[in-house]
């Protein structure tokens, strides 16, 4: 009997026009571009223009999923937003982007995912769920970030990683074709009790913070070497899990899609997958981490120009705020 299989059907990215280099930021604060490069593989980051918000960069990046796929923006029925920097506090992100979709009269589900940078992840299962539960046929699941508006750019430590840019995918019910190509697992997880290592310092419940740069509802704090640690050991358990429960062995993966904080995050993940670094998909140098966007924007990337091909094993995994963190296992 044949069942349903959640494919994606086109991916699409957006990083905003406006480049800022290492070089840039030695400028504004007492930082190098070697410095900054060996610590975590930066080169530039993608700043949103000042009338630029989340959804504007969500809408384009959807659009180009949208024209990747051939289908109608129509004919989707639902829309995911995954965001840490939503346009407003309500609406939801989500129905911004449908509006300037223009589909507002398809009435069809839209909201947004809150799990900071593994929010694709995080939208991507919720989206399987939906889809193999019968519930929603295609749905557009979307990362997208305005970073730049969150950081507190007199701060050396946290300004120089975020950078602003959004991804998306077209998930939709397949498998009655009798092909195996399409999501074949996701696995999430949170841990609450290290909220505090890598947070806002405001919010709406908690109130505006002492405010210096950065946003009226706070900017990032992080504790940049615990959550490096964390990112290794929960990263390093969620490849594990995912081989696992797939029954498959490390050599058997294509492609790591790994979320774009940091390099040397990423080559310990490659190194317990035992894998060549020449197997793992890199845009970290050039966006930095853009939080929830970075692993569809990695993803487009590699799609767009063909290193990802048909019938090759992809996994997607991210770490962030909270914590939380998961993968996706993807037969491409
Ligand atoms: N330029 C130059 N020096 C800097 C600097 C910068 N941009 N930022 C910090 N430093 C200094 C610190 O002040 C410190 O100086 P000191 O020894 O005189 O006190 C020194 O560099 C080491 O700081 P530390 O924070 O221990 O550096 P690190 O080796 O841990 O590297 C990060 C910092 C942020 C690059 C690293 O911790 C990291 O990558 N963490 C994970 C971050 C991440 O990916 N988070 C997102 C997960 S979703």
């Amino acid at each position: 009997m044949s069942q349903i299989i959640p494919k994606i059907i086109g991916t699409g990215s957006y990083l905003p026009e406006k480049r800022l280099s290492n070089y840039d930021l030695a400028k504004m604060v007492n930082t190098t571009d070697e410095w900054i490069y060996t610590r975590t593989g930066i080169k530039e980051r993608h700043i949103a223009a000042k009338d630029e918000l989340t959804s504007d960069l969500a809408t384009i990046a959807a659009q180009k999923a949208i024209e990747a796929a051939g289908i109608e923006a129509s004919s989707l029925d639902m829309i995911l937003v995954a965001s840490c920097t939503n346009d407003l506090i309500f609406p939801a992100t989500a129905t911004i982007v449908q509006n300037k979709l223009g589909i507002s009269n398809s009435k069809i589900p839209a909201y947004d995912i809150s799990a900071a940078c593994s929010g694709f992840i995080f939208a991507i299962s919720s989206a399987e769920a939906y889809i193999r539960g019968g519930m929603a046929k295609r749905i557009l699941v979307i990362g997208a970030e305005t970073m730049s508006r969150i950081v507190d750019w007199n701060d050396r430590s946290t300004c120089i990683l975020f950078g602003d840019g959004a991804g998306a995918v077209i998930l939709e019910a397949s498998g009655k074709d009798g092909t195996e190509a399409g999501l074949i697992s996701t696995h999430i997880h949170s841990d609450g009790s290290h909220c505090s290592l890598l947070q806002t310092t405001g919010g709406v419940s908690q109130g505006p913070p002492h405010l210096k740069s950065g946003s009226g509802l706070g900017f990032v704090y992080m504790q940049g070497n615990e959550v490096y640690k964390q990112a290794v050991k929960a990263l390093g358990h969620i490849v594990e899990e995912t081989l696992e429960a797939n029954n498959l062995q490390r050599e058997q993966i294509d492609w790591l899609v790994p979320h774009q904080a940091n390099i040397r995050i990423i080559k310990s993940t490659a190194k317990r997958l035992d894998m060549g670094m020449d197997r793992v998909i890199l845009t970290v140098e050039q966006h930095g981490n853009t939080s929830a966007a970075s692993v569809p924007i990695a993803l487009d990337v590699a799609v767009r120009d063909g290193r990802i091909k048909p019938g090759q094993l992809i996994l997607l995994e991210a770490f962030g705020a909270g914590f939380t963190w998961g993968s996706a296992l993807i037969r491409w």
